[in-house]
């Protein structure tokens, strides 16, 4: 079997290089998976940006959608050729066949979820990593009760900054399957796609939202800041010291800028599969399969697909300049 892979040979190379890839062997709890569609993410910019101490020559990417073509032996919930989704989770573990962006990708089981026919696998590569971000946000670090296809209301809410973005797309519609009614923020061109994911939404380039948010929000609410940017760590870290609890935050939690006595929370997204198993056995297992099967979750953003892992670093500029409800997804070998 041979493999190919877009290679960051040096750290801050900026571009990729096509080359041979490693050859996949994976553990007794790994699937191997022929990649048809890999997402590229922020973190695959601010790597090439910022360098992390990964083994270079390394391969980056963290989410993939295709088949089935290799199990092991304590698999037993997935078969040969069966159409999936994954986290691949090589930032942590550091293992080059653990990544997207190549032919064959391996990871463990826990972080898999099957794709029903009706959707396609460049929809189903923009889920992966959002996905487990969102569920380590809600169910991890915030401590709620699992998502279920038909929740029972908690009584309170969430807010989620940036309801457009992957993150957040994933997070109002697990929020809304924890039994939490959802304000969103985001553009007023987005108000439409957030309400369809479920969520109340505010425009976030309106001086005063900070303030209708609080005529909404009540002591006990819920913030997770999905951009977390100063400016939108700023904002959120307001609302929290008004109604009270932590900021959730997907960078590192600011070292000054946030109101005094706020808390910040940095959310690692690869805590389903890494700090806490519970999480990532009650999302990927058990809630995904179920609630794509029947709808009841929905793969968003749609993808803007580029051809071929050479438009790799195409890919990673692109979404460094920004995207609009948008996930950049390669085709490496579409259906
Ligand atoms: N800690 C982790 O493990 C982890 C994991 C995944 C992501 N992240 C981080 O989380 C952040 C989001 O990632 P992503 O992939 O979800 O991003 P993304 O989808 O690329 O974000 C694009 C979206 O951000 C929205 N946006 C931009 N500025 C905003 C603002 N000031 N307020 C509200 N919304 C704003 C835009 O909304 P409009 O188009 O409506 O303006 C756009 O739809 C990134 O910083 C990423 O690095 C961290």
């Amino acid at each position: 079997m041979t493999n190919k892979a877009a290679w960051q040979t040096a750290p801050d190379s900026k571009t990729f290089s096509i080359a041979p890839g490693p050859v996949p062997n994976p553990s007794e709890n790994e699937v191997v998976i022929k990649v048809a569609y890999a997402a590229v993410n922020p973190v695959d910019w601010k790597l090439q940006e910022t360098p992390f101490d990964l083994p270079y020559p390394y391969i980056f990417g963290t989410d993939v959608a295709g088949t089935i073509t290799q199990l092991g032996s304590k698999v037993t919930r997935f078969q040969l050729g069966q159409r999936v989704l994954a986290h691949c989770d090589g930032l942590l573990t550091q293992k080059k066949t653990n990544n997207a962006f190549q032919e064959y990708a391996t990871t463990r089981e826990i972080l898999v979820s099957p794709v029903p026919e009706d959707i396609p696998l460049s929809n189903a590569a923009v889920l992966p990593l959002a996905y487990s971000t969102a569920s380590a946000a809600l169910f991890h670090y915030l401590g709620l009760p699992y998502p279920a296809i038909q929740p029972v209301s908690l009584g309170k809410r969430i807010l989620i900054w940036g309801g457009s973005s992957a993150v957040g797309s994933s997070a109002i519609q697990l929020a809304r399957a924890a039994g939490l009614d959802v304000l969103a923020t985001a553009s007023l061109g987005n108000f439409e796609y957030v309400e369809k994911l479920g969520g109340r939404a505010f425009d976030y380039a309106d001086e005063g939202v900070v303030g209708r948010l609080l005529e909404v929000l009540e002591e006990g609410d819920l913030v997770f800041d999905a951009i977390s940017t100063p400016e939108t760590q700023g904002a959120c870290g307001e609302i929290v010291g008004r109604i009270g609890g932590v900021l959730l935050t997907t960078s590192p939690v600011p070292s000054v800028g946030l109101p005094e006595g706020v808390e910040g929370v940095f959310v690692n997204g690869l805590a389903p599969g890494l700090i806490n198993l519970d999480v990532g056995d009650a999302v990927w297992r058990k809630y995904l399969p179920e609630a794509l099967a029947n709808g009841s979750f929905v793969a968003k953003p749609d993808p803007f697909v580029l051809k071929g892992l050479e438009s790799v670093q195409e890919g990673v500029d692109l979404l460094k300049k920004g995207v609009s409800a948008r996930k950049i997804v390669i085709e490496v070998d579409g259906e």
